[in-house]
Order: structure tokens, then sequence, then C-alpha cells
């Protein structure tokens, strides 16, 4: 059993300090965000994400999991150190290391003795090698030599799945170029030995590069079949036959196959800017990263041509139901979301929006302050509904793959069904009176 510390109490820190106190080690997890930390002290999450809530519950019962927000006090009873706080885009694409800077020196202004810093959060290549120095300037103006590693260990798991992801990982990336750093935090993942998780053993850099290399071949991934299911459109083709065609093969592989309004979140947009900017530091062009930021913006406007193409440029009068809103299911979190482009664009226009998520509401009224007068916050997806001249489904919840769709329709004035995931067949939906719009199909 270890003693680990967790600095951030996001997405990736909450999740890696619920998983690893679950795994047997005693964390303490700090943030600086006294009402965050409040509510965490009192087991409740504030996003949500399914199973973390009583993983946070049970293993602060059994006194593994603590928070706090003094990080002197987490750092001095820890030997490992996790960072996993946000590295936001800046304006111009590049990454704010703001709060990995903040909390480096937190880290190194309490240090007692030999400590292993692990990177989580995503950052350029080359911050472990800054941060490294950074920890010895700090330390010589303490007067102290004690030792300590930075390792990157880069985090994959999907919001929405997240805790499910920390626990079966496809594998594990450790990047350091100390033995002794490298021992400890190999022996932390222990626990995924019967899983046969393959572990990846490199340097900083490389595992830095990982990481936004991973996250861009997804979203590379994505924006490639959305340009393909427009093509099928124009050639009678179907997107999720050619899909499945391509997907088979074990080269390709299904995975993020799926034509939709557009990727969002937290990762992909801005992970995908940043190698943009990494690359250019170095004199280098990833020119397709480029292309697929540009792709992926213009999915996004594809998806309202779609419906003023159908429904005209005047939507005056006009009342639409929009179903999801979070960037994806099982989650509440709006960051980038395809909706945030599209609600506006179709108030724009002269619609009237009556929306519906099963998690997502109350972030989204944050993102369209404002707009109060064009949208109404609904209950259920038949108080979305009704009414309404069309229904859009932005965001594929469960619940909105067992819509019933002969009292859906009942509750609509018009017939419109705007399936932006793909989440029905045309003629389960055309049978109840519908006219069906997909993608790539
Ligand atoms: C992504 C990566 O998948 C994780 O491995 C990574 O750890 C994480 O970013 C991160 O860097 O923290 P996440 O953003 O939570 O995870 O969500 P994804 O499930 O990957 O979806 C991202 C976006 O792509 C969503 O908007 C989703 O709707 C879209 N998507 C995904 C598609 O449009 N089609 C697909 O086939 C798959």
């Amino acid at each position: 059993m270890k003693n680990i510390a967790v600095i951030g109490a996001g997405y990736v820190g909450l999740v890696l300090a619920a998983c690893l106190s679950e795994l047997g080690e005693n964390v303490i997890c700090v943030d600086k965000d006294k009402r965050k930390l409040e509510k965490l002290k009192k087991c409740k999450v504030h996003f949500y994400e399914q199973e973390l809530s009583e993983l946070i519950k049970k293993n602060m019962k059994d006194k593994k999991l603590e928070f706090s927000e003094c990080t002197d006090y987490a750092v001095r009873k820890s030997e490992i150190i996790y960072i996993a706080v946000g590295t936001p885009s800046k304006d111009d694409g590049s990454v704010e290391l703001k709060f990995v800077y903040d909390a480096i020196t937190d880290i190194a202004n309490s240090m007692n003795g030999y400590k292993i810093i692990v990177n989580k959060s995503t950052v350029p290549v080359g911050t472990g090698t800054k941060l490294k120095e950074t920890i010895k300037k700090r330390l010589k103006e303490r007067g102290k030599k004690y030792e300590f590693d930075v390792v990157s260990n880069p985090e994959f798991l999907r919001e929405g799945s997240a805790v499910y992801d920390f626990m079966n990982p496809d594998r594990i990336v450790i990047g350091t170029n100390s033995e002794r750093a490298r021992k400890v935090i190999r022996a932390v993942y222990n626990a995924f030995d019967n899983k046969k998780v393959p572990f990846i053993f490199t340097n900083n850099e490389s595992a830095e590069l990982i990481k936004y290399t991973s996250n861009c071949f997804l979203a590379m991934k994505i924006a490639y079949i959305n340009e393909i299911a427009n093509l099928c459109e124009k050639v009678g083709a179907n997107i999720q036959h050619v899909a499945n065609g391509i997907g088979k093969d074990h080269r390709i592989n299904s995975k993020y196959l799926q034509p939709g309004p557009g990727f969002g979140g937290s990762c992909f947009p801005k992970d995908n800017l940043a190698l943009v900017r990494i690359a250019k530091e170095y004199g280098e062009e990833v020119s397709i990263v480029d292309q697929v930021i540009k792709s992926n913006e213009k999915q996004k406007l594809r998806m309202i041509l779609k419906i003023t193409n159908i429904m005209g440029k005047n939507l005056v009068d006009k009342k639409i139901a929009i179903l999801g809103l979070t960037f994806k299911p099982n989650t509440s979190d709006m960051r980038e979301s395809s909706s945030l482009v599209i609600i506006p664009k179709l108030i724009d226009c002269g619609a009237y929006i009556q929306v519906f998520d099963p998690e997502g509401i109350d972030e989204a009224k944050k993102y369209f302050n404002g707009l109060e007068h064009s949208i109404k916050y609904c209950g259920d997806e038949f108080e979305a509904v009704s009414g309404v001249d069309a229904v859009i489904i932005l965001t594929e919840w469960e619940k909105f793959r067992n819509l019933d769709l002969e009292l859906l329709r009942k509750n609509m004035k018009g017939q419109y069904f705007f399936d932006l995931r793909n989440v029905y067949e045309r003629d389960q939906v055309e049978k109840c009176d519908f006219s069906y719009i997909g993608v790539g199909k």
C-alpha cells in the first residue's frame, strides 16, 4: 500500500484518485476549489459520471481516499504525486500550462524527501523536462538537495465510461529515464497484471507525444468517416454499410467510425489544435491534423444546412425539438458540443427550440445564457417534442435509442426526424409517419 497524492479533482484527477484507492492505495486528492471540495467531502461529485460517486463513497468510508485543499499536507505524506490539472486551449490554440506550473511549484515548495511526480495532464512535448528544471530551481532556492523523478503517464479514459476505462486499459504508458521511478510506478498498476495489460516503457517525450497522437488519430478517423458519409449522400451509398465494410478489416477496425454532427468534448478539439501548434514550434507541419480541425468545423455547419435545405432558411414560426445536448452520452459535459453551434444557428434562422437532455440541462443553461427567449428546457422527450415541426437527435443517449416513435409523432405537429447520430433505420421511423433524415444514408 502506497501513499499517493493526486493534484486536481477534475475529470481525470477524480477518477484517478477514486480508482487508485479502489486498487488499494492510500490517496489524498487535492483541489484549490473550496466549493468543489465541500461537495466531495460529502461524497457529491460536481459532474455526472456513472460509478464514480459510489466508488468515492466506498473508499472514503474505508479511509483510503480523502480530499484536502492543502497541497503541502498531501505532498509531505506521499512518495508519489500525480498531477491531473486542466490544460485548456489558449485563444491561439497553444496549451495553457499555468495550472501545471502552479502545481509543480506547490510540490517543490513542500518536498521533504524523494518524490516521484507523475504527470497525467495532457501537455506539449518537452514539458516533463521543463518541469524537472522548475523543481530543481525551486529546491536550490530552498537550499534542499532532495532527489526526485518526473514521469509522464498519460491517461486514455473516456468521459461517460471513465471508471471502466481506467480499470480496463488497452495499455499503460510510462515515460521516464529513471529506472527507480519506472519500477515504483509499474508497481502501482500491478493490479492489472491478471488482465495482461501491455506496458509501454519509454522516455517523457514519447509518452507525451503518444497522448496527442492517439487523440488526434481517433479524431481523424471520425472526420474521415464524416466526409465519406457526406459523399455517401451524394452517390446513393449507405455509410453504415461502408463503415461496416471497412471496419471489418483488422488493420482499420470498426471503432470511431460513427458519423455524426462533428466531434466535441474537452479533448479532441483542444488536442488537435495543440498538436498543430507543437509541430509548428519545431518547424514541422501536421497538415492532416490541420485538415481534421477544418473538416470538423464544416461538419457542424453541414448539419444546419441539412436542416434548412429541408425546412427552409427562414425558420420563423417553426418549433424544433433537440434531444441530447452534451458532447456525448453519459456525461453532463457540454464542452465543444456540436449543440453549441447548431442551436444558436437555428435560433438565428428564427426557430424556437425545445430541448431535453438526461443530464446536461443545468450545464447547458450556463452556455445558452441570453437565449432564454428562444429555448425551452424540458423535463423529458415528450415535453420536448410537443407541437414541434421537427425533432433532432443530437446525442445518442440510450434513452433516445428506444423512443416510442408513434407516441412521439402524435405529440408533434410536423413530421421531420433528423437522426444526426444514425440511431434508427429509415424504415423503422418512416413506418410511424415521419420523414427520416440521417447522416450518410
Ligand atoms: C477522448 C479519448 O477517446 C480518450 O481516450 C482520452 O483519454 C480523452 O479524450 C482525453 O484526452 O481525456 P472523450 O473526449 O471523453 O475521450 O470522448 P470520446 O468517446 O472519445 O468522444 C469524443 C467525441 O467524438 C464525441 O463528441 C463523440 O460523439 C465523437 N465521436 C466518437 C464520433 O462522432 N464518432 C465516433 O465514432 C466516436
